[in-house]
């Protein structure tokens, strides 16, 4: 349903480039290193966390990064944009289900993985890390918010999975790293990462919506069941499963950033797997514009995403798009596509989660469901 032109509507968002005028940006309070589970392998003994050791992220680092959420949210709001933030729970807490015990959950500056809006709905991702199985309380005060202000808001939570061990394959870290590289190719092409099928799962990340067309990625925390559960969950869209040329992805908004109808930005160093994947793009009349690489040769301390974060733009409409501020050749492509672009340091918050598109998730963009993709391919 098309509610757009409703005064009250509160929820409702179609892709990831109609004008935003709402959104949640996240905050880093409380951020950890998370505990040691199966799904993660943190080794970053130079800057204090060795395998196997956890703890609160260094406070100096945490609070520089909270000084950028917020500024990021002072700019979004001095556009116009209406902002709501989460509440952050006590992340050192041990938790645990009747599965499992977890030494300590994570932190919630990424609501974009958490969180997936399409339409008047917002949906709870399953999530696949244990650090990561309650974050969405840290969203429950707005979604109840929601609720009460908005009739046709459709609150929806995917089946919270059990996470037990049989969710994992065991020795998958040290197995991939005897791997050669033919292996490892081979490996990507079959999308055989750590998570098994037993039950479905997906990051709301890992989700790309261009109108009723989604792009999602098969990766580390999004299995083949996670996407058919999406395709049975939302019977109006078509629901691509999609995987790149990447070791150990996870999150596809560094590999496919769709920018306004008819341009989407692409990682060259991340061919998607199946050539059904541009021939779609490009049979519908979209330009796929390469990345550049990153103005930054190193990442941050503690930083778990790659240089490619300066993809992870945020499209406040078809013509406006945020850029991390030190990220000049991003900027400079973009601007000769036409678009006004807006600087925004945040690069003190790769290390807690990604850029700009993680570190927001969309409420409401002024829009409408339109099929950018009239012209389809069987079986992709
Ligand atoms: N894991 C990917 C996506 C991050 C938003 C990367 O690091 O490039």
């Amino acid at each position: 349903m098309n509610r757009t032109t409703d005064d009250d509507v509160v929820v409702c968002s179609w892709n990831e480039w109609d004008p935003l005028e709402y959104v949640i940006v996240g905050r880093a309070d409380g951020a950890m290193m998370q505990a040691p589970e199966p799904a993660v392998q943190n080794d970053l003994p130079e800057h204090g966390f060795p395998l196997g050791t956890f703890g609160p992220m260094p406070e100096d680092a945490r609070e520089r990064a909270g000084a950028q959420l917020d500024a990021l949210a002072d700019l979004l709001e001095a556009r116009g944009v209406r902002v709501d933030r989460p509440a952050p729970l006590d992340f050192s807490r041990e938790v645990s289900t009747p599965d499992w015990t977890q030494g300590s959950m994570a932190m919630c500056s990424a609501p974009r993985d958490v969180l997936l809006t399409v339409g008047n709905e917002i949906l709870e991702a399953t999530m696949s890390f244990r650090s990561r199985w309650y974050e969405y309380l840290c969203y429950r005060p707005l979604l109840e918010q929601y609720h009460r202000a908005d009739p046709a808001f459709r609150w929806e939570a995917a089946p919270k999975p059990r996470l037990t061990d049989a969710t994992y394959r065991p020795d998958f870290f040290r197995e991939w790293e005897s791997l050669s590289a033919e292996e490892q190719r081979q490996r990507i092409e079959r999308s055989d990462w750590i998570i098994t099928e037993k039950e479905p799962l997906f990051d709301a990340a890992d989700v790309a919506r261009l109108g009723k067309d989604l792009f999602v990625q098969q990766s580390m925390v999004t299995n083949q069941s996670g996407i058919d559960w999406l395709r049975r969950h939302y019977p109006d869209h078509r629901v691509h499963r999609v995987s790149y040329v990447e070791p150990l992805p996870w999150h596809i908004d560094a590999t496919l950033i769709p920018l306004r109808p008819g341009l989407a930005l692409v990682n060259p160093d991340r061919p998607p797997i199946r050539e059904e994947h541009h021939r779609l793009f490009e049979q519908n009349g979209w330009e796929l514009i390469e990345a550049p690489r990153s103005a930054r040769t190193e990442k941050m301390p503690l930083c778990l995403c790659s240089l490619w974060l300066n993809m992870n733009c945020l499209v406040l409409d078809p013509k406006t798009v945020c850029v991390e501020a030190t990220e000049t050749p991003m900027m400079d492509l973009l601007d000769g596509y036409g678009f006004e672009v807006v600087p925004v340091p945040l690069y003190e918050v790769s290390a807690f989660g990604g850029g700009l598109h993680c570190a927001t998730a969309d409420v409401h963009r002024r829009g409408s469901l339109e099929d950018y993709f009239p012209k389809q391919i069987e079986g992709f």
